[in-house]
């Protein structure tokens, strides 16, 4: 049992701490600060909890109620006051969370940045949209090509100069019978769909195609074709004339004029380029004539039975034409600022 002379001893700390403790409390910046204020003050090993471990020396029933009592008193009275900061501090810590991840919800919006297909993938999917609305279908054919449905089945002579590795890109497959190239243009796919189908024949094909170029402002060693074929038993130059003067006016507008100069192409007779007036000038868009009578024999067609016409333009070209660009380089350049105007 704790002698009286500790407990006075212990009530003059607790008395102390009722001077001291509220500016202790008033002080504390946090929330575990706090805590350990809390633990010192009304805890386990403050003076309060030695004052009251020593109550039991009180001989006197009355002092020692009394003494218990202003004892629990200033417990109390000290534990509101941390109860008092305790809500402070923690509604502080919750606005300072708060504001730190305040929302504004009147800022605007961010766009996210929409993409959009290079003009030259638009650029054929519209001539493609156009033909198919005219009946046409689509299809598509190898790259990587054979000498004989490049030029040979095309009725282009073994002689030719565009056969020339010059002009042509030759892939190197070793000894093999045939040469592999990379097909200079999508004619290739006349010869190849008709040996696949019987007439009649109406055909769109878009490509890829290849030449030994080198890169100036109309030159690129790789660039995009859009083929056409239509074969039946009855077509003339006018279904050509007429067809392409319409896709003229699709593509390029309505009042659009065209002209058809003759020309030469070993697969087509006759055969000729459309220009088209646009801009302010008479432009070349694309060259076209009637499927030459040996390429219907090359693919096992009676020339006397069927009839046809056939026409290749380049989609960088239209592209171009359509809107006044000078220098094909731009459309193979990943310059955003440029590529961005053409939504
Ligand atoms: N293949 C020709 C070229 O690349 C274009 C063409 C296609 C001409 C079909 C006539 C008929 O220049």
């Amino acid at each position: 049992m704790a002698p009286i002379a500790n407990l006075s001893h212990s009530m003059d700390d607790v008395h102390e701490l009722l001077n001291s403790a509220p500016a202790t409390i008033g002080a504390a910046a946090s929330l575990a600060e706090l805590d350990e204020i809390e633990a010192r003050t009304v805890g386990r090993g403050s003076p309060i909890a030695e004052a009251r471990r020593g109550l039991g020396g009180i001989e006197d029933p009355d002092e020692r109620r009394e003494t218990g009592r202003s004892i629990n008193d200033i417990a109390s009275q000290l534990t509101a006051l941390i109860d008092d900061r305790r809500h402070m501090l923690a509604a502080e810590e919750q606005s300072i969370v708060l504001a730190h991840d305040r929302v504004d919800v009147t800022l605007p919006g961010r766009t996210p940045r929409r993409g959009t297909h290079h003009l030259i993938t638009q650029t054929v999917d519209e001539i493609v949209d156009i033909f198919v609305g005219l009946g046409y279908t689509l299809t598509t054919g190898p790259e990587a090509e054979t000498e004989f449905y490049n030029f040979t089945a095309l009725n282009i002579p073994a002689t030719h100069p565009t056969r020339l590795e010059s002009d042509t890109l030759y892939l190197d497959y070793g000894d093999i019978d045939e040469e592999i190239l990379l097909r200079t243009h999508t004619s290739p796919m006349q010869a190849r769909y008709m040996e696949q189908h019987d007439p009649p024949v109406y055909i769109v094909v878009p490509g890829k195609v290849f030449r030994a170029d080198v890169v100036d402002a109309t030159h690129s060693p790789v660039f995009h074709q859009i083929e056409g074929l239509a074969v039946d038993d009855s077509i003339t130059f006018a279904d050509l004339k007429g067809t392409l003067a319409s896709f003229a006016r699709q593509f390029f507008g309505k009042g659009t004029m065209v002209k058809f100069i003759p020309h030469y192409f070993p697969f087509t007779e006759p055969s000729a380029e459309m220009h088209a007036y646009t801009n302010g000038s008479w432009l070349e868009l694309l060259g076209c004539g009637m499927v030459n009578p040996a390429v219907f024999e090359h693919v096992g067609y009676d020339p006397e039975k069927v009839s046809g016409f056939a026409f290749g333009m380049g989609a960088e070209r239209m592209a171009m034409v359509r809107h006044g660009i000078t220098d094909m380089r731009a459309l193979f350049d990943p310059d955003q600022r440029v590529l961005e105007q053409y939504r």
